[in-house]
């Protein structure tokens, strides 16, 4: 499988990445280490999780999905076979990117994920309280100490990417390899346009998250009705199940017949086909999910048939 260069760390990636905040959550830790399995077994090497997933699931705190992660490659030792992207910031445990908040998180991340390096440390969320030199030194002086072999950033405004690299530049810090937008063929907005423009000008790798819109895009959801005592229910209700998702669908369902492939794998082949993207992240509750997925990266789909998908917001 064609890897694809994760900015300039020298990192590379299949060009899928498995989503983690399933782990723990609607993946019990059985399933969570056969999908992992099945994933690596594709082929596929980059598995993205963070430190607060899944605090939002009552009873749970945040580090579940690192932990879950972290008994799989105990178990498996096959640390080697991949790149483990994990994030800091957003936890309310250990929030922020302040030097103190980064020196205490990474290490309740390495011991969670059983491991003494992360491949790619990702900012979870710009934080605007501390200066941005304070941030990037506590990330160049974890690189230099072994401890994260490249760093991203998540959810940061073009601009705001932007001002980080040249800060990188200009102190001679490690710079954000990656980005971790929010992208799918309904929510567009944040990369298409400036943030495109910085990525393909710097050579930043982009790695959005959403690729499926929480499941929304497999065209599983089509009714309310459909959402009745579903995990993702309320995100599909409030951000999807709308004119404008209906439209979107349509144009899936069109696509998918054509070349013959589910609406899933059009859905992720389409964010794969735009050219400033990395690899989309996505996730699976159960091996046949997956494996649906992973089929997304040997799908080329055809120039007409992403112009119709570009289109279908306004058809
Ligand atoms: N940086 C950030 O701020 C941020 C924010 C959100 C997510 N993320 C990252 O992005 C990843 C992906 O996001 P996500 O998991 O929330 O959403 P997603 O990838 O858009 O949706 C995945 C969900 O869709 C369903 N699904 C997947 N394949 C399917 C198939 N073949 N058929 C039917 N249903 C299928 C599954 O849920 P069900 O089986 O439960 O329906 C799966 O968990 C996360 O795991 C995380 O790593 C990052």
């Amino acid at each position: 499988m064609n890897h694809r260069p994760l900015g300039r760390s020298g990192l590379s990636i299949a060009p899928l990445v498995f989503g983690g905040n399933v782990f723990g959550w609607t993946a019990d830790e059985a399933m969570s280490h056969r999908l992992l399995d099945a994933f690596v077994d594709g082929g596929f090497n980059a598995v993205d999780t963070a430190d607060v997933y899944s605090a939002w699931v009552p009873g749970h705190t945040g580090g579940e999905s690192e932990s879950v992660i972290g008994r799989w490659l105990k178990a498996r030792g096959r640390r080697d076979d991949v790149l483990v992207l994990t994030k800091v910031a957003m936890w309310p445990a250990q929030p922020g990117l302040s030097a103190t908040n980064i020196v205490s998180a990474v290490e309740g991340s390495l011991k969670r994920l059983q491991t003494d390096h992360i491949d790619l440390y990702q900012a979870h969320q710009d934080d605007a309280e501390t200066p941005m030199d304070e941030t990037l030194e506590a990330f160049d002086r974890l690189i230099k100490a072994g401890k994260a072999r490249a760093i991203g950033a998540s959810n940061f405004t073009p601009g705001r990417l932007g001002q980080a690299l040249k800060v990188s530049a200009d102190k001679g810090l490690a710079r954000y390899e990656t980005i971790q937008p929010k992208f799918n063929l309904y929510d567009r907005g944040e990369v298409e346009g400036a943030l495109d423009a910085v990525t393909t000008r710097e050579e930043i790798g982009v790695i959005p998250y959403y690729g499926l819109a929480a499941g929304f895009l497999t065209g599983k959801y089509r009714t309310p009705a459909d959402l009745e005592g579903k995990a993702r229910g309320r995100t599909v209700a409030r951000d999807y199940l709308n004119p404008k998702g209906l439209k979107i669908l349509a144009a899936l369902d069109e696509a998918a017949k054509a070349v013959s492939a589910s609406q899933a794998q059009v859905a992720l082949a389409w964010i794969m086909a735009h050219p400033s993207v990395t690899a989309p992240i996505a996730s699976a509750t159960s091996v046949e999910q997956l494996t649906e997925l992973m089929g997304a990266a040997r799908l080329v789909l055809p120039a007409e048939v992403i112009a119709k998908l570009n289109a279908a917001e306004t058809a």
